[in-house]
């Protein structure tokens, strides 16, 4: 028996296995057929923003590719699969006027997918929101929650009766934190008090639609995605220890606490002075409204010292190419600690993976520890699992190479690699691996149902 024999009988038949995109990253098409400029569009024109002075004009030109990017998908096996809508490209102003040509792709999007067996998890804001809103004053402003609203209803609208999830937000800490703190991200502010106001809108705005699109009769299940780590105390010093369990609450419990609590951690707001986010009578009520899962974005482990920022490259872990640690425990840990602190909605794994090297020998790639990162991962989910963790599903990021942000197409996530010159997509070793895992537990369950 292989390990991947006793890995795949682990999982029940129900399990959700996908692959993970968003619209920025993979679509292009930046001006094309209506599509609005959004604050991604507008940010890689700033000198020095992407290491690689790229942007997202071309990316995979998923956009033209839908079809056979949709055949890809399902030669993986997989029986769901995670993108992003382009709010601008929808609704080019994000208020007013829709865009039908941008609709029409979303549709063909998802009976794509149905057609072809695969449940369609749409998140709404994968960070592209429109620069007509960000002249507004973008996620500083109240006003757009309320636009935030109305798009989640009109989409909901057009594709709901199709959708098997609807995820709000990705990311809300990205957003607030590298977004308006560092000003390393869209829109490139730095101010933590903006920060602060931004993560309470954006969850405040995750439970104001969620409460809408429940009473319009969505059927969809409806939930937020965050990127969290277990944040591990560099030495056994009670400095660290001190440092690390902050660190805890300022970046993770901030956002879970609202969300499942209905309250900010009082130890980090009573630090705020002046900081502290304009909280409205009733807000709280929104981000703790009940929702049908958790998604949880994981990369590595945070390690956290009393004396300042850890170099990962002193730890003695293996790193991935953006300098992560590769830590798969990591996760087990994580999950069983959420577990711990709430009552928690099913669980999915909404994005998991590695930056490697990926050199391509005659035409393949064989990305050995991109392998090893999926299967020792997938292994820790089925840890946490074991231990009552209510964990629902598994998607790896990414499908396919793509615009990594403010390192533009340098780093590579995709199990499928893309050559950019040619926009040739070729399954690496770790998409061949992902697949024939992913047979092996259909023929796991097949053999015993119960499972
Ligand atoms: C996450 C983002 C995703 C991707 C990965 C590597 O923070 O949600 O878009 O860039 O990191």
């Amino acid at each position: 028996m292989s390990i991947e024999d006793r890995l795949s009988s682990r999982f029940p038949a129900d399990f959700i296995w996908g692959v993970a995109t968003s619209s920025f990253q993979i679509e292009g098409a930046a001006r094309e057929d209506g599509k609005g400029e959004s604050i991604w569009d507008r940010f890689c024109q700033v000198p020095g923003a992407i290491a690689d002075a790229s942007n997202g004009d071309m990316a995979c030109e998923h956009y033209h590719r839908l079809d056979s990017d949709l055949d890809l998908i399902a030669s993986l096996g997989v029986n769901a699969y995670r993108f992003s809508v382009s709010w601008p490209r929808v609704q080019p102003h994000g208020s007013g006027p829709w865009n039908g040509k941008g609709l029409d792709f979303y549709d063909r999007l998802v009976d794509g997918l149905l057609k072809r067996g695969i449940q369609p998890h749409m998140t709404l804001n994968h960070w592209d929101l429109p620069q007509a809103l960000q002249d507004q004053g973008g996620w500083i402003e109240r006003a757009t929650m309320s636009r935030f609203v109305e798009y989640a209803q009109g989409m909901h609208q057009r594709l709901g009766d199709r959708l098997a999830a609807i995820t709000t937000h990705n990311e809300p800490w990205v957003i607030a934190v590298l977004g308006h703190e560092q000003g390393i991200f869209a829109p490139g502010m730095k101010s933590r008090k903006t920060a602060l106001q931004v993560a309470h809108h954006l969850l405040v705005s995750h439970g104001m639609a969620v409460q809408a699109l429940r009473a319009d009769g969505c059927q969809a299940d409806l939930g937020i995605v965050l990127n969290l780590a277990p944040m591990v105390p560099a030495t056994d010093s009670p400095e660290d220890a001190a440092a690390a369990l902050k660190a805890d609450a300022a970046g993770r419990r901030w956002y879970t606490d609202p969300l499942f609590l209905g309250r900010y951690p009082q130890e980090v707001w009573d630090e705020l002075g002046a900081d502290a986010p304009v909280v409205h009578d009733g807000d709280m009520a929104y981000t703790a409204t009940p929702i049908d899962y958790l998604g949880v974005n994981y990369y590595s482990r945070q390690v956290i010292s009393a004396q300042g920022p850890f170099d990962t490259k002193t730890s003695g872990l293996p790193l991935t190419e953006m300098g992560w640690e590769i830590y798969a425990r990591g996760l087990t840990d994580l999950l069983l600690l959420l577990h711990q602190d709430y009552t928690l909605p099913n669980v999915l794994i909404t994005e998991n993976g590695g930056a490697f090297k990926d050199p391509v020998v005659d035409g393949q790639v064989h990305d050995a520890d991109r392998t090893d990162y999926l299967r020792t991962h997938i292994a820790a989910v089925a840890d946490a699992m074991d231990q009552g963790v209510p964990m629902g599903g598994y998607m790896v990021w990414s499908l396919m190479d793509n615009f990594e942000w403010s390192s533009g197409y340098a780093k590579r996530f995709g199990i499928v690699h893309v050559d950019y010159a040619t926009q040739k997509r070729t399954l690496k070793d770790s998409a061949r691996w992902y697949r024939q895992f992913l047979a092996e537990c259909k023929s796991a369950q097949q053999a015993d149902p119960g499972a």
